[in-house]
């Protein structure tokens, strides 16, 4: 695994170090993200807990870049999820406020970069302002044809299965599908994600071994990755020593 680690990452001395990414390898086609830690790093630093959310947006602006330049079509971002409302006031509030900050100061880029920004998760209950910020980039990228930035906010995987069965228990009453009709497939067509093929990689940061209710149905095969760095501190060079190790694996999904 080390001899693969150090084929594929090779140091160079080029303003200051930087690592290399060799795309000899495959790139996962859909790269998700739970970015955690933010509240850790700003404490390790006697700082409010969000300054940890605007150090960690850094983080988000640099990863979108990244993933970009090595040929991710799909990133989704975890970026609030729908037990995230337990948190105090103040700090929700800020959370819902980063999209907007991040797209004010992103946009143009993104849209020159030719990508499309989405979002995944429950819109109703999100501020008006967020959703504005969100659906203004949404429209704007549209038809751009290159990463597919995806935020999942307001994102909580059972409610996401919770409100498929619920569509299709709808079908199914008004006669619109037969119950033989009702296979994976159908099911992986009404969730937010139905357009989106399942994820090939996660990342977790901050050295929580846990799912925390992202993309329950659509992790099935995906190859984890976790790490004990903090998210705002999270740079390319993990990203690619992720994406290293994950070249590294045999992907089986069930088969010998
Ligand atoms: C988890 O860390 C992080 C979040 C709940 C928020 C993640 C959001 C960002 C990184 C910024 C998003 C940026 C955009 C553009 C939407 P935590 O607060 O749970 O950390 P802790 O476990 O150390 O307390």
């Amino acid at each position: 695994m080390l001899e693969h680690l150090a084929r594929k990452l090779t140091r160079k001395e080029k303003q200051g170090s930087s690592v290399e990414f060799d795309s000899s390898g495959p790139v996962p086609n859909h790269l998700a993200v739970i970015m955690d830690g933010n509240g850790r790093w700003a404490k390790m630093r006697n700082l409010p807990r969000i300054a940890g959310h605007r150090a960690g947006m850094k983080t988000v602006k640099e990863i979108v870049k990244a993933s970009d330049e090595i040929g991710v079509k799909y990133l989704t971002m975890y970026a609030f999820s729908t037990e995230n409302w337990k948190r105090p006031r103040e700090e929700v509030d800020f959370l819902m406020k980063l999209p907007q900050e991040f797209l004010s100061t992103e946009l143009e880029e993104l849209i020159e970069r030719n990508v499309q920004i989405r979002m995944v998760g429950s819109k109703d209950e999100l501020p008006a302002h967020t959703l504005k910020a969100l659906e203004t980039a949404e429209e704007r990228t549209k038809q751009n044809t290159g990463l597919q930035l995806i935020f999942a906010l307001n994102y909580g995987g059972r409610k996401e299965i919770a409100l498929a069965v619920k569509d299709i228990g709808t079908r199914l009453q008004a006669g619109e599908i037969d119950l033989e009709q009702l296979d994976e497939e159908m099911i992986s067509r009404h969730l937010y994600t139905s357009d989106i093929p399942d994820p090939d990689l996660l990342i977790r940061t901050s050295g929580e071994l846990r799912l925390s209710n992202f993309m329950l149905w659509q992790l099935a095969y995906t190859e984890l990755w976790f790490t004990d760095v903090l998210w705002p501190d999270f740079t390319r060079e993990h990203l690619y020593q992720a994406i290293a190790e994950y070249q590294g694996r045999a992907r089986r999904y069930g088969a010998v």
